[in-house]
């Protein structure tokens, strides 16, 4: 079995798609995450594209002591001494840095000429591999470009210093067929192969990254790049969860293996969708609510008779645990951390009391609380509850007026520190009218209100309701959750959190101009 290094760039290429963007506490629990499931290498981002960016890598870099910790860089100098600055505090930092090879890209995106693109690899690689000996190349756009050509690429960055060299299918574009042909053609033509990680990292735009990636493992990859839910430019990258459960069940075709805790995927998984404020499609493998749901008879008569007539792989084996004894509010502190112990939730201590806090007043509204509420309760620790302490618009109180023959009436108090403001406004429901009494006390930046979902977290009528809110502004995305048995709660503190993450965005622009 050859050891596969699991790279997750969840919080780089994940992080830079539409809908996904995160702050810095988020992408610091995503990365404790991450090390916690044993990925090999975590791509914290890209350190020279914002002050933000850098600020994460930097402290992503600080904070994990089990992984590589890598920054993007493309090939100039600035991008080097950026990259190199955010993560030299690594207990293992990685420079990761990447030219295009393709003709469509070498020609109208960088107007280089491949001569120029050869020199301009030896040129920088040498100059990264002098800050630091665990470098990574990306050819971008590899799988369209020509194979002679990106191989001479190949071997320059590796004669100059490259420890790993990533052949990536940026548009996805390419089979499972020519994947691994492609990665076959390139270990053939290198010197000393084994000194060096050839590493796939696969888009999803045909629906073939899985795939792809598992391809390049054949033909010889010992990387594969990934992330969490399969985030990434537009139709995503190579799920994490899917391909590191491909070899797992699959070893006699893949003859790979992971240093993954496959148990902290499902955990790793909810907090990355909790986070972005989304759920998992209902058939997404492994991670989805129906992954392992036998609802037709003929499969759960042969599921009763044994397991594997219709399961290849446990809900146990991704950390799914399915538990029948309800917690109540007679459940004691230890009774709680035993629990979210067993369902893979290690918190700290001010954590921990926080959420048996929320977890008793629960306890109060409702008679019995699943798996899924606690889970919810841990998870969705919305940004304004935190900041909130720190001196940010918190919930304080609001009180609304509705019926169907009036137009409604909301009044909210935010408390900011000591302060306390309260706002009033009418509006086309009680939701409308809350988010309106809440503008005029923040006055928020220009935005765009995108999206507004609600979810219950578990079934009977007393269930929490999980709001999810997405803004916009100057093409990036803020998301919130709020979590209540009363939805006009849960909905303002979704709106909080949003607003708390475009007013932070703005500030720190402004400071940085
Ligand atoms: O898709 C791509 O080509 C990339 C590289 C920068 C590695 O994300
Ligand atoms: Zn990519």
């Amino acid at each position: 079995m050859k050891q596969i290094k699991i790279f997750d760039t969840t919080l780089r290429d994940g992080e830079q798609s539409p809908g996904c963007s995160m702050n810095l506490r988020e992408k610091i629990e995503v990365a404790k995450c991450l090390e916690k499931m044993k990925v090999d290498i975590i791509e914290a981002g890209f350190a020279i594209s914002s002050p933000g960016d850098f600020e994460s890598v930097n402290t992503i870099a600080k904070t994990v002591k089990d992984c590589t910790v890598a920054s993007l860089a493309r090939s100039t100098v600035k991008d080097i001494d950026a990259a190199w600055e955010a993560v030299k505090v690594a207990a293992d930092p990685r420079i990761h840095l990447f030219i295009a090879t393709s003709p469509l890209h070498m020609e109208y995106k960088l107007k280089m000429t491949p001569e120029q693109v050869l020199k301009k690899t030896e040129e920088m690689v040498k100059y990264a591999a002098k800050y630091c000996s665990n470098i990574e190349f990306s050819a971008e756009d590899a799988t369209r470009s020509d194979w002679d050509f990106l191989s001479q690429v190949v071997n320059t960055a590796i004669k100059c210093g490259a420890t790993t060299v990533n052949i990536p299918d940026t548009v996805g574009y390419t089979t499972p067929a020519e994947m691994q042909a492609l990665i076959e053609y390139l270990i053939e033509r290198t010197e000393n192969p084994d000194n060096v990680d050839f590493s796939v990292h696969c888009h999803n735009d045909l629906g073939m990254a899985v795939a792809n990636a598992l391809a390049g493992v054949k033909g010889g990859a010992t990387q594969i790049e990934c992330t969490v839910n399969g985030l990434g430019e537009r139709a995503g990258n190579t799920s994490l969860e899917e391909v590191v459960m491909a070899m797992r069940t699959r070893p006699d075709v893949f003859t790979g293996t992971t240093r993954l805790d496959t148990t902290q995927i499902y955990r790793t998984s909810k907090t990355v969708y909790n986070i972005i404020g989304q759920k998992a499609p209902l058939n997404k493998p492994i991670v989805g609510k129906n992954a392992f749901a036998h609802e037709s008879g003929i499969h759960q008569h042969g599921v009763l008779a044994n397991k594997l007539t219709y399961e290849i792989l446990t809900p146990e084996s991704v950390g799914i645990h399915a538990n029948n004894i309800v917690l109540g509010k007679h459940s004691g502190k230890h009774a709680f951390e035993t629990r979210l112990s067993e369902m893979g939730y290690t918190l700290d201590a001010d954590e921990l009391l926080r959420s048996f806090e929320e977890f008793k007043v629960l306890c109060d509204k409702k008679k019995t609380v699943s798996d899924a509420d606690i889970e919810a309760i841990v998870l969705h620790k919305s940004a304004v509850e935190t900041a909130g302490d720190s001196g940010d618009y918190a919930l304080d109180w609001f009180a609304v007026h509705t019926s169907n023959f009036t137009t409604a009436t909301s009044t909210v108090c935010l408390k900011k520190g000591d302060e306390k403001i309260e706002g009033v406004s009418l509006g086309d429901g009680p939701i409308d009218a809350s988010f309106k009494a809440i503008d005029t006390i923040i006055n928020p930046v220009e935005h765009t209100f995108d999206n507004y979902t609600i979810h219950s977290t578990s079934e009977g009528k007393d269930t929490l309701g999980d709001v999810s809110v997405k803004l916009s502004a100057n093409g990036r995305s803020y998301s919130g959750r709020g979590l209540s048995t009363d939805i006009i709660e849960a909905s303002i503190k979704a709106y909080l959190a949003a607003l708390h993450k475009l007013q932070s965005a703005a500030e720190r622009e402004a400071e940085a101009k």
